[in-house]
């Protein structure tokens, strides 16, 4: 069904296609709940997982910039989401850049997008946060800073602790977006002195939570599939551990086009914007494998890359990330994805031995051997 949807969609502009996507989406979450849920349902005891404190009935969830205001959290439940991450919030609402801001390279699975952190602010945010909760899944909130170059310095710090003051109170867990491509000042948070200070601000906030919530740091992708690592990620996870971090969300979208092959003139008629889907899943999980290996897997991995099949988040998995995202692959896939994935997760997790998910996160890395 979604098959006739879906051309019907790809008709349409990326953007008008999305938002007539999330109509559709609210429609069904208030009309037809129990409907879809019993649609989309897949159970797995081999898929429940306790991390971060938390309990999810899957691993895998809706990567941030799909529900950017947070209309659609019982609609992830309903499709069988493990949890959800909404956002990115920025402190004051935001239009973000003009449009078209939104391609699909069909022929590469992939798309690009320079939406520029278009969102209706946290204060309104946090408001439907605060009218949903308790909410039926895990919900992450995403934070970045506003997307307006005057914003800098003790300004850009403030900014994502207004959003964290308005949201966190009504989440499971924050993921601080240092990487996000499409800010007209470039990835500025991506900075250890920076990331420093933002911890410093952002961490004795959440102390004084009456439940102090998870903080996950979300990075870029490495520069090349052969991972030469720059020293920055690990002064980044340095700066991390020291402010006890929990996790790193691995990753955004890359900003380069080596990974593409695609004409340079369709490229260039596109523009600039972050990269995601297909061709970004090797690298992503590169960086999850390195992340897992560098933290000797003491840090929550959540590995988010050109995920679209249960084999893929499988391969995230075994890379060391206890958690799994997805967008590109919802575009292509519709909403069924997450219970295609979950049923062929479950049946690669049986056909290898594994009872839980948790046993074979890392299973592809050199500290597997680690004791539980
Ligand atoms: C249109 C679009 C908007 C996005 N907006 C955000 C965002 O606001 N915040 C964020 O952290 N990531 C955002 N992302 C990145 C995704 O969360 C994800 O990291 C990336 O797309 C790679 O996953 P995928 O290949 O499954 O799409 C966006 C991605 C797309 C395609």
């Amino acid at each position: 069904m979604y098959e006739r949807f879906r051309r019907f969609l790809f008709r349409l502009d990326p953007e008008r296609a999305h938002n007539l996507g999330i109509v559709a989406a609210r429609m069904g979450q208030r009309l037809l709940p129990g409907m879809l849920e019993r649609r989309f349902a897949f159970e797995s005891e081999r898929l429940h997982t306790e991390v971060l404190g938390q309990s999810f009935a899957s691993p895998v969830g809706i990567a941030a910039g799909f529900d950017k205001n947070a209309r659609l959290i019982p609609f992830w439940g309903i499709l069988g989401c493990g949890f959800a991450e909404v956002g990115s919030i920025t402190a004051k609402r935001s239009k973000g850049n003009r449009r078209p801001r939104a391609f699909r390279l069909e022929e590469a699975q992939a798309i690009i997008n320079r939406m520029g952190l278009n969102n209706q602010g946290a204060a309104r945010i946090g408001r439907r946060l605060a009218k949903g909760s308790p909410h039926p899944l895990p919900v992450a909130i995403s934070l970045a800073k506003t997307h307006d170059p005057s914003i800098e310095g003790a300004a850009a710090i403030e900014d994502f602790a207004t959003s964290f003051s308005a949201c966190a109170p009504f989440a499971s867990m924050v993921v601080l977006n240092l990487s996000c491509p499409n800010t007209a000042e470039g990835r500025t948070f991506e900075d250890p002195n920076a990331l420093d200070e933002l911890l410093t601000r952002i961490v004795p906030l959440n102390q004084a939570l009456d439940n102090p919530l998870p903080i996950l740091i979300k990075l870029s992708p490495p520069v090349s599939d052969r991972f030469v690592l720059d020293s920055e990620v690990d002064e980044l996870l340095d700066v991390s551990r020291a402010h006890n971090v929990a996790g790193v969300v691995a990753s955004n979208t890359e900003s380069g086009r080596d990974l593409l092959d695609v004409p340079q003139s369709k490229l260039d008629a596109i523009g600039p914007g972050g990269l995601s889907g297909a061709p970004l899943r090797s690298r992503s999980t590169a960086l999850v494998r390195y992340l897992y290996e560098k933290t000797e897997g003491t840090m929550t991995i959540v590995g988010v890359g050109g995920v679209s099949s249960g084999a893929h988040a499988y391969e995230k998995i075994r890379a060391g990330a206890s958690l799994v995202q997805l967008y590109t692959g919802m575009v292509y896939e519709g909403p069924a994805v997450f219970q295609r994935i979950k049923q062929d997760l479950a049946g690669l997790l049986e056909r290898d031995g594994f009872a839980t998910v948790a046993e074979a996160v890392g299973a592809d890395t050199e500290i597997s051997a680690r004791p539980v």
